[in-house]
């Protein structure tokens, strides 16, 4: 066994899996550093449960490297499995069994056995607020109840990586806001986390750095700031109009597209707001305040809009989120 030379905890190289035709990982390629959230974006049928199941050992590759804690996954599959727990996208419970009992199980599959396993059992309860309802049966409970209770049955063996396939789906805000303070309590205890979600500002909040697939591939990867540095060379401004009537709206978006560092500008339907895409090196915005006071339009207010995580994933991957 290697030592691991840096601060990575998972090494993908050339990762590809294929079912029949389909390559639904496509020589993928990241790294996971020791102790970060590293997050997993994107949109449905990308790739993310495969490529995710796959460092689980769940799922066979047909190519690529694939390192964890200096470990070789295709011969050192053993040792690997018992530093990951896995908590997987569809819920995996035994509903007649009660919460107590489906973390226990999941517990001694991990090799934990006596009074270690009914410790382990409790705290991992504990954890996801579960407690007082240990003796109740998985099918009896609530959907949030249920995706806690998924998370308590993939962390009770203190995994060093943790692994969250769309942990929070189908939960309150309650529940998710538990969700994610429990997550970073399992950073900042040491572990390594990989977390999949489609919804942006959880993303946004917890993750350190960020993986962006699409189709397979890999297409941005890095800290928040840095990801949105791919896309922001430019930036909007969003002006919003006074009810007018008679406005010639069209005459003045013509007008305003050919000042200087001006890309783009879009009226929206009741020329109530101007969207104006500029370049970054755009800074005054007086040539722009004349135009519109030329046409006697009077103005409600000026917006500077920066892109976020939302427009830079549309802007790599050239769809939202959530079409498939
Ligand atoms: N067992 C399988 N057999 C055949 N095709 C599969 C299988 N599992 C996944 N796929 C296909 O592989 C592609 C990637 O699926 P995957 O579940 O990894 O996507 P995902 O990014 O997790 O999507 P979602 O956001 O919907 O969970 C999809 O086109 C899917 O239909
Ligand atoms: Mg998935």
């Amino acid at each position: 066994m290697s030592k691991q030379t840096d601060n990575s905890y998972v090494t993908v190289s050339g990762l590809t899996k294929r079912f029949g035709d389909l390559v639904a990982v496509d020589n993928l390629e990241f790294t996971v550093r020791t102790g970060e959230i590293f997050g997993f974006l994107g949109p449905n049928g990308a790739g993310k449960s495969t490529t995710l199941n796959i460092i689980s050992t769940l799922l066979d590759y047909d190519k690529g490297d694939i390192r964890i804690a200096g470990h070789d996954l295709r011969r050192e599959a053993r040792a690997i499995k018992s530093l990951i727990g896995l908590v997987p996208q569809e819920i995996a419970l035994f509903p007649t069994l009660t919460a107590q009992e489906n973390v226990s199980y999941f517990a001694g599959l991990y090799g934990l056995g006596g009074s270690q396993r009914k410790q382990a059992v409790a705290e991992a309860l504990e954890f996801v607020g579960l407690a007082e309802q240990a003796k109740k049966r998985a099918g009896k409970m609530s959907g949030g109840q249920q995706r806690r209770l998924n998370i308590a049955c993939g962390i009770s063996h203190d995994p060093q990586l943790i692994i969250l396939d769309e942990p929070t789906v189908g939960v309150d805000a309650q529940s998710r806001e538990h969700i994610m303070d429990s997550i970073r309590t399992l950073r900042d205890r040491g572990a390594t986390i990989i977390y999949t979600s489609h919804y942006m500002p959880e993303v946004q909040e917890i993750c350190d750095r960020i993986a962006i697939i699409d189709h397979g591939k890999l297409v941005g990867i890095g800290t928040e700031a840095e990801l949105l540095a791919v896309v922001t060379d430019v930036k909007s401004i969003v002006v919003e109009l006074e009810p007018q009537a008679g406005l010639a709206i069209e005459g003045i978006t013509d007008k305003l597209g050919l000042l200087p560092d001006v890309r783009r500008v879009i009226a929206d339907a009741d020329g109530s707001q101007l969207r104006i895409d500029v370049d970054l090196a755009f800074s005054d915005i007086t040539p722009l305040v004349k135009v519109l006071m030329e046409a006697g339009v009077r103005v409600r207010s000026f917006n500077n809009e920066a892109p976020d995580l939302e427009s830079t994933f549309l802007a790599l991957t050239g769809r939202e989120l959530r079409q498939g």
